[in-house]
């Protein structure tokens, strides 16, 4: 297994899942603000006016706001060359719509880049992950609006000159795709068309595909519209987009089967990859539109904007694969975004998501077989229960097994030709779950002493994982054990 010798070894957090700090530095409310924590079973709900009975997750989240310098330390100490963080938006335009941004927000910022800058840590910044200001949900209904393209442009303008010399690397929508999904689009979108309602479970949100695929071109124009800015503002920006891969394996030789994953993977990662990578809606996009029964509304120059934003390369996320099937009475499973039909020769995570490292190789191969643009996996890990022993180690041995296998599945796409740059696994320091809200669905190689609902002394230790990656990184991949 080769590395390539500036191969950027890291981890990955994200503002809403990560930073805490929700009333502070003049930031705004978030879509994220209002989603309370979940479980498993319990879906998380979404209450705009926020209900003081729920616990809001993100409010606290693992304090990065007040940690960052010792999490910064902690990621140096562990040899990182990349950190991959967002944005909040709420914290440069608290409401989206304003005139002008707010300097203390901006400034946190400029504290986080030249604290990773004394480590030599590079920034990967995502724009926008999973959240934007609320206020934009409650006057335009989130992305379904086009007006939401120039306030988002307006912020990636302050950002990006902001940032000119400190911030190379950029992706604009974390896992777009998820709109796709008839749930991603609050997630992912902003979108709510039941505002009325005091709660709102977030797996059932009224969907209406034609707003949803509205607002995800839109979206899609906004990504494209920001690649070119930030080449201007600086042609060496490196800016990417970030896809979630949703694998979909035929569950059997059935010729239905096949074609049935090959849809799958059309709609769920092709859609937006080839907007975003090759700068056109693929011709199959006629076939999702009729099936979702939409027609996506295109102004006179939409075309030459999307083709003018290509990215510079590909970021994605992979947890997990599924099965689909033409036969609906298979037993399905849980997963990241969407689950599928189980597959027989995987075993599971205590969240019932199929572990699956071929099923990376797999993917890397496709993706780069289909855009032929340098991929960086910016997400990938374990979500697992920690057991804190009497003398406060952590022993995470089925971590570290996960990762192993997935880099050594990267090390055989490598070999297989394909152009792999960087890794940085999920949730480095522990972190709040997206799909549930929990805390306990843990995936860091440091702990944060926190609990479901935000109780702990927010002190940091590290894992076995943490001296694990630490060698990793210091031996280029080439040192698992
Ligand atoms: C990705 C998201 O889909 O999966 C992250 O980009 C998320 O925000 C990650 O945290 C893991 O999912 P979960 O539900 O375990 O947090």
């Amino acid at each position: 297994m080769q590395f390539r010798d500036d191969f950027l070894w890291g981890g990955a957090t994200a503002a809403n899942q990560f930073e805490g700090g929700f009333r502070e530095g003049g930031k705004g409310l978030s879509t994220a603000d209002v989603i309370s924590n979940g479980t498993r079973k319990e879906p998380r709900k979404i209450s705009l006016n926020m209900d003081p009975s729920l616990y809001y997750p993100s409010h606290q989240a693992s304090d990065f706001y007040h940690h960052y310098k010792e999490d910064i330390a902690l990621m140096g100490e562990m040899g990182f060359k990349v950190y991959r963080m967002s944005i909040a938006w709420t914290r440069i335009f608290p409401q989206g719509d304003e005139e002008t941004p707010n300097e203390e927000g901006l400034l946190f910022y400029d504290h986080v880049f030249d604290e990773l800058k004394r480590y030599g840590i590079e920034p990967m910044v995502t724009l926008s992950h999973y959240e934007m200001p609320l206020e934009l949900t409650k006057k335009y209904n989130g992305w379904a609006d086009r007006r939401v393209i120039d306030f988002f442009m307006k912020y990636c303008r302050v950002v990006f000159e902001r940032y000119r010399d400190k911030v190379k690397y950029w992706l604009t929508f974390n896992e777009i795709n998820s709109a796709m999904f008839a749930a991603g689009g609050y997630m992912g979108l902003g979108i709510l068309n039941d505002q009325e309602k005091e709660q709102i479970s977030l797996h059932d949100q009224k969907d209406i595909p034609d707003v949803r695929f509205q607002g995800l071109h839109h979206a899609l124009l906004a990504s494209a519209k920001a690649v070119k800015l930030g080449h201007e503002i600086n042609p060496d920006f490196r800016i990417g987009c970030m896809l979630a891969m949703l694998v979909y394996y035929p569950y059997s030789c059935n010729p239905q089967d096949m074609i049935k994953s090959q849809q799958e993977w059309q709609k769920f990662n092709y859609y937006c990859g080839d907007v975003q990578v090759r700068g056109a809606y693929p011709s199959f996009s006629k076939r999702i539109w009729k099936e979702w029964g939409v027609q996506i509304r295109m102004e006179e120059g939409d075309e030459q904007i999307l083709k003018e934003g290509t990215v510079d390369f590909i970021s994605l996320s992979y947890y997990m694969s599924n099965c689909v099937s033409s036969d609906l009475t298979k037993e399905c499973t849980e997963g990241n975004i969407v689950g599928g039909v189980k597959n027989p020769y995987l075993k599971t995570t205590d969240w019932g998501w199929q572990i699956d490292p071929d099923g990376l190789r797999y993917t890397l191969n496709e993706i780069y077989g289909r855009y032929n643009c340098p991929i960086i996996i910016v997400e990938n890990g374990l979500g697992a229960y920690d057991q804190v022993e009497e003398d406060g180690t952590i022993h995470d041995p089925y971590r570290i097994e996960y990762l192993r296998d997935h880099i050594e599945a990267i090390g055989q796409a490598l070999e297989d030709g394909v152009d792999v740059f960087g890794y940085t696994p999920w949730g480095c320091i522990d972190l709040v779950s997206s799909g549930t809200g929990e805390m306990k669905k843990r995936y860091g190689f440091v702990y944060v002493d926190a609990d479901d609902y935000g109780n702990g002394s927010f002190a940091r230790s590290r894992k076995d994982s943490f001296y694990w990656y630490k060698k990793v990184i210091a031996s280029n991949g080439r040192d698992l054990d």
